[in-house]
């Protein structure tokens, strides 16, 4: 594994482990947010300033913190704005661990709360839990952009969006029902009694006795093991508690009756019949919009024999003052209010349970109506325990939530790499058109070969001349004229723009050779290319490779660049012997040269058979023929001077046909015979480098 991939995996670890603890801790808060309204306020008892919040904020706070909780879970998770979120943890966490430790230390609350009533921690394991959490936030926060994205910039917002909609409308539905998932000891389903049950050979409490004892004026503390002998005289003595024991789920509820006192836990929980239990910890904020569905209900019992309690935490004076307003008929008993706050979060809440066991729980929001009492209890639905299980809340949440964030998720991946493959093919595209223009030079070149009388050549040469200083064209320009026309051409044709050369030259040096023109004559007249090995000079002057080749080294000795003609016959091609031909023509006239030589050549493919027949080799022909060349350069040369070099194509090219050629990656240009001739058919196969 290299060092980089080890990094990123670390990261991407804290990451996960941080995301999974804030939606976990996020989530079990926002199920219940009365539950972490009541924790916050146990946190300000402890700071003594309890009384100075009103319930309102507490528990304003309780649905901020879950849903802040869960919104950076989820966006870590994502990996969405990496900067500021893995900074805000960062800050949430320092801040928790200062609280943890302070919590460690005083234990003003037995527990921490940070996964509400789902997990339980000892107060020095949530201080453990935070450090390491630390060291994670610590390590996202240092590398933020290590974090591997599931989700593109563009999209993050529909994920915060839908996230911060979807905890709020968790917290606002448990608040107004109740919670949807519930990890209380008094969850549907649970039997009290069975929960306050200590089972057989569970852990007992450990109990230390310390005596203090007295001998001769001096005081002295003993233990069992080391109690002295009658000598001593017994003082006092104390009892520590040092090891706790066995405490069952439920260990506090009891009911007793208002007046009387008397306890009637047991005759409830063993009663065979149903009984409901309206709970109110506090009677004096208790919300009484639904007081008629509460006494309809209450009738109900008394007319079908079943029992109805109100269970509260509140005095007699509220009770009195609850039972004017509502005109109670139902009995008051009282339960511990921290109990009452345990059994539902809802003040009042109403419990219907069955020999001790929780069949239905309603908040005063969602009592149930007068429908619902149609019938007795034992032929009714709500008699029995709700249908909606655990995991389909579950599966209601994954389809709600999970899913279309996975689906989100999953378009767009595919998206981003779709996006990402056009991307890699265009700057491809751009990579490959760079490199050839980097690489070599586009050229097109006209031979005029025998044509022009000297006016007419000037007057041509002038027309292009004009054109293409007014209208720089797209690739590098020659003109290959007869001898009697260089020179004056020379004179007013700007090279920079059009270069000048011959159709051929001598293979001899100088001297008695009538008719020839030298290299070095060629050169003299200002022209700076020459073309050679023309297949009309080939067939019709026996022109032989090895002729080529001494008049290839005079060119580059006087510094001409040379245009190297090579091609097959028609009969070649028909015999597929096209690439074995311009292969012995290379091979017998330029691959001699040196690499630095070699340069100076531009190699033109003209298929006998296509020049000046009007019949052009197809794209796709040129192509492979061009590759092949190409092929024969880099064996010959190396890849760096084949992708260096010119290759035209020459036969019939015209204004037409140029575009589709050029657009072939191994044609460079083409050799322009016939079409040259004419300004305006030159310019059109030179604009089809524009296209
Ligand atoms: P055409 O363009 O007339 O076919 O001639 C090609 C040629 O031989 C150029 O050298």
């Amino acid at each position: 594994m290299t060092k980089k991939v080890l990094k990123y995996s670390v990261i991407n670890l804290c990451r996960f482990m941080l995301a999974i603890t804030f939606i976990l801790s996020g989530f079990v808060k926002a199920v219940d947010p009365l539950g972490t309204q009541y924790k916050i306020g146990d946190y300000l008892e402890a700071l003594h300033i309890a009384s100075y919040i009103p319930d309102i904020l507490t528990l304003i706070s309780s649905i901020l913190l879950s849903s802040l909780e869960f919104c950076l879970g989820v966006f870590m998770l994502f990996a969405i704005r990496r900067h500021i979120v893995s900074k805000i943890i960062f800050v949430f966490i320092s801040i928790m661990t200062v609280i943890t430790l302070w919590i460690a230390i005083a234990n003003p609350v037995s527990d921490c709360g940070c996964f509400g009533d789902a997990i339980k921690l000892t107060n020095w394991e949530t201080f453990i839990k935070n450090i390491i959490l630390m060291a994670a936030a610590v390590t996202v926060w240092k590398y933020p952009l290590c974090m591997v994205r599931f989700i593109s910039k563009s999209n993050q917002w529909i994920v915060i969006n839908y996230t911060i909609i979807f905890i709020v409308f968790i917290s606002g539905y448990s608040l107004y029902d109740l919670p949807q998932f519930d990890f209380r000891p008094y969850h549907i389903g649970a039997n009290i009694k069975k929960g306050m049950e200590i089972p057989p050979g569970a852990k007992q409490p450990k109990f230390e006795n310390t005596f203090i004892m007295e001998k001769n004026g001096v005081r002295k503390e003993f233990k069992l093991d080391n109690y002295p002998d009658s000598t001593w005289k017994f003082i006092d003595s104390k009892t520590v508690q040092i090891s706790e024991g066995y405490i069952p789920p439920i260990h506090d509820f009891s009911i007793q009756k208002v007046g009387s006192g008397e306890d009637i836990t047991n005759n409830i929980l063993g009663d065979k019949g149903y009984t409901f239990l309206l709970i109110s910890p506090h009677l004096e904020t208790a919300d009484d919009s639904q007081l008629d569905q509460i006494n309809q209900i209450s009738e109900y019992c008394t007319d079908n024999g079943y029992k109805f309690y109100c269970l509260t935490a509140s005095t007699g004076k509220a009770i009195n003052r609850w039972q004017s307003i509502t005109g109670a008929e139902y009995s008051f008993c009282n339960t511990d209010e921290t109990t009452l706050k345990t059994i539902i979060r809802s003040n009042p809440g109403l419990l219907l349970i069955k020999a001790g066991t929780i069949i239905r729980k309603w908040s005063h929001n969602t009592l149930p109506d007068e429908k619902q009492f149609s019938k007795p209890l034992e032929h009714s639905e709500i008699g029995t325990m709700p249908k909606d299980s655990v995991t389909g809340k579950i599966l209601k949440i994954i389809l709600w939530y999970v899913l279309p964030l996975m689906v989100l998720t999953l378009a767009d991946r595919t998206w981003a790499w779709s996006r990402w493959v056009k991307n890699k093919e265009k700057s491809n595209k751009i990579y490959q058109l760079l490199k050839r223009k980097k690489m070599r030079k586009k050229i097109v070149a006209g031979n005029w070969k025998m044509n022009m009388n000297l006016q007419d050549g000037i007057a041509l040469a002038k027309e292009l001349n004009d054109t293409f200083t007014a209208e720089k064209p797209n690739c590098g320009v020659i003109i290959c004229t007869p001898f009697i026309h260089l020179a004056s051409i020379a004179q007013f044709l700007n090279q920079d723009i059009i270069g000048l050369g011959a159709e051929n030259c001598a293979d001899k040096v100088k001297g008695a050779y009538t008719g020839e023109v030298s290299a070095e004559m060629v050169k003299s007249t200002g022209a700076q290319y020459v073309v050679l090995g023309h297949s009309e000079r080939r067939s019709y002057y026996n022109e032989t490779p090895a002729i080529l080749k001494e008049k290839v080294q005079l060119a580059l000795d006087n510094n001409l660049k040379v245009i190297f003609c090579i091609g097959e016959s028609k009969e070649e091609r028909e015999a597929n012997r096209q690439n074995e031909v311009v292969k012995a023509e290379l091979d017998g006239s330029v691959f001699d040269l040196s690499a630095e030589d070699f340069a100076k050549i531009v190699i033109a493919y003209e298929p006998i058979w296509a020049i000046g027949t009007g019949l052009t080799a197809t794209s796709d022909q040129a192509e492979e023929i061009h590759a092949y060349i190409r092929n024969c350069i880099a064996d010959k040369y190396g890849k760096q001077v084949a992708e260096d070099t010119t290759i035209l194509y020459g036969g019939s090219c015209k204004a037409s046909n140029a575009p589709e050629l050029f657009a072939k990656p191994d044609i460079d240009g083409g050799l322009i015979g016939g079409a040259s001739l004419k300004a305006a058919d030159f310019k059109g196969i030179i604009d089809a480098w524009k296209k």
